[in-house]
């Protein structure tokens, strides 16, 4: 489904840690703006940012999910608003051109290469039986 309006989920509640000590930051609070800012300056109205309490990967913040209808949903980590906003966008479109939610490795930013979590198959996937001879 090339094309395909695609969601990137982003934990807003991820704390990262300061300095070694208590101290925190909640770094999905400024990556929200920083992607809807660099999509509408894309043009790319059909990727929509959507905040999210926790996706259970709290070790590794901040941490979005990608995600469309039919797509391969795709987890990644250790995510900087600052660093990698630009990242995130560029794998989004990547994403969104895809036929399936899986991009080639070489397409990947190296946000997305190292950072990857996991990545999940669409509602209803079934693997294709191997071809027998
Ligand atoms: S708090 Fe961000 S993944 Fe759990």
């Amino acid at each position: 489904m090339t094309g395909s309006s695609v969601t990137i989920f982003v934990c807003v509640s991820c704390r990262r840690s300061l300095n070694g000590d208590e101290s925190y930051d909640q770094p999905g609070e400024e990556l929200v703006p920083a992607l809807k800012s660099r999509l509408k300056d894309a043009g790319a109205g059909d990727v929509t940012v959507t905040p999210v309490e926790c996706l259970a990967v709290c070790k590794r913040p901040c941490t979005i999910a990608v995600t469309a209808q039919e797509k391969w949903v795709y987890i990644i980590g250790d995510l900087d608003p600052t660093q990698h906003a630009d990242d995130v966008v560029e794998a989004a479109l990547a994403y969104q051109r895809s036929e399936d939610g899986i991009v080639p490795w070489k397409e990947r930013p190296p946000t997305f290469r190292k950072g990857v979590v996991a990545r999940l198959p669409p509602w209803g996937f079934t693997q294709p039986e191997p071809e027998t001879a």
